[in-house]
């Protein structure tokens, strides 16, 4: 297997990337990444020092820079986890999410189909997609429900979901798409809820909670997921959309005083803030197609998960530069 993995210097795109070297020593990997302010090549630096993989440095919406890695690596497959990720960010200035979330995967199926027509492409999507539900009501977004994104973010994810399966049917080419809730692990860039939390209240600083704090996110450990995208990578059937959730439904301000006690750290400070406009309630969706047809299950308790996270956080306080933190 040649894999070209896309936004490997991200979270959750590191985290897959070393799990691939870990559990398939036997593949190619090249890891592409433009190194935005949300890269951080510590996550595969010792992969890439000894060789175990490669690393270019890249626009994925760069045409002449992705179809020089597709003619030189010609990939059997590619996993894109490169975007814009951060929701507040989009509300500010949405270009960014435009270039990189849709144009950036407009150009690499073009220059896939191109280069490599037999080549898989997994387009690795978010629940946000479906756009939310209200606290007490509504049964969990299949693969089937309409999208209906809130945010910019979102949209140009939905944008992104939506070209990638245009291209199965169009050019019949080997697409799948996964939509995955919440993520949770080491090495999150420190803008996201549980290291920003983490990170405050271990400095003594305020930790923000929008708005009432109600509003809820389904969590899963980073390692899960990763164990869902090889699963769909390697099963998933072509064209199709596979939903991603352990679960595990919390309220932000439950998640929040959770941290905060695990840390031995004081209550008080928690500091509610403006909420985030358009803010979406509740978040969730229904995984049996994937449970089921792909045989996967999450492995990372919630409590054993978020409990080796806080750990990894207090033990990693130089991960991120400081200007990030
Ligand atoms: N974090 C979550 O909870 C979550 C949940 C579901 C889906 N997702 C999706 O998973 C993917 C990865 O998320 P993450 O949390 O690791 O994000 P992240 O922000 O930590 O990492 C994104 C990576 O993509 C790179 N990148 C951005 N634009 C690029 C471009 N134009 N060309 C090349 N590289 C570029 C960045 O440098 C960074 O390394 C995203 O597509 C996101 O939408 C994330």
């Amino acid at each position: 297997m040649r894999l070209l993995v896309t936004g490997a210097a991200g979270f959750i795109g590191s985290a897959f990337t070393r799990m691939v070297a870990r559990e398939h020593p036997g593949w190619q990997v090249l890891a592409y990444d433009k190194l935005s302010y949300a890269g951080n090549l510590k996550g595969i630096g010792p992969l890439v020092d000894s060789g175990a993989i490669s690393f270019i440095k890249g626009d994925i919406a760069d045409s002449a820079a992705v179809a020089s890695v597709f003619d030189s690596f010609h990939p059997d497959a590619v996993v894109n986890f490169a975007a814009e990720s951060h929701v507040d960010r989009s509300i500010d200035d949405s270009m960014a999410f435009m270039h990189s979330n849709v144009l950036g995967v407009s150009i690499m199926l073009d220059v896939l189909r191109r280069t490599c027509p037999s080549c898989r492409f997994l387009q690795v999507s978010t629940d946000e997609v479906y756009g939310d539900l209200p606290l007490d009501e509504g049964e969990p977004f299949t693969e089937e429900a309409p999208l209906h994104p809130s945010s910019p973010y979102s949209a140009s994810k939905a944008a992104a979901d939506l070209i990638t399966l245009s291209h199965a049917r169009t050019y019949g080419t080997d697409v799948v798409v996964s939509r995955c809730t919440n993520n949770y692990g080491p090495g999150q860039h420190p803008e996201k809820l549980i290291p920003k939390t983490v990170m405050n209240a271990l400095s003594d600083r305020p930790v923000p909670l929008y708005g009432d704090g109600l509003n809820v996110r389904d969590w899963i450990h980073v390692d899960d997921h990763c164990r869902a995208l090889l699963a769909i990578l390697q099963h998933g059937l072509t064209g199709e959309v596979y939903n991603v959730s352990a679960d595990c439904p919390l309220s932000n301000r439950d998640l929040v005083y959770r941290i905060i006690a695990s840390l031995g750290c004081e209550p008080s400070l928690v500091q509610p803030v403006r909420d985030r406009p358009g803010h979406d309630r509740r978040y969730a969706i229904d995984s049996s197609k994937l449970r089921s047809g792909l045989k996967w299950e999450p492995q990372v308790p919630f409590d054993i998960g978020l409990a080796d996270t806080l750990r990894w956080y207090r033990d990693n306080p130089d991960y991120w530069p400081q200007e990030a933190r």
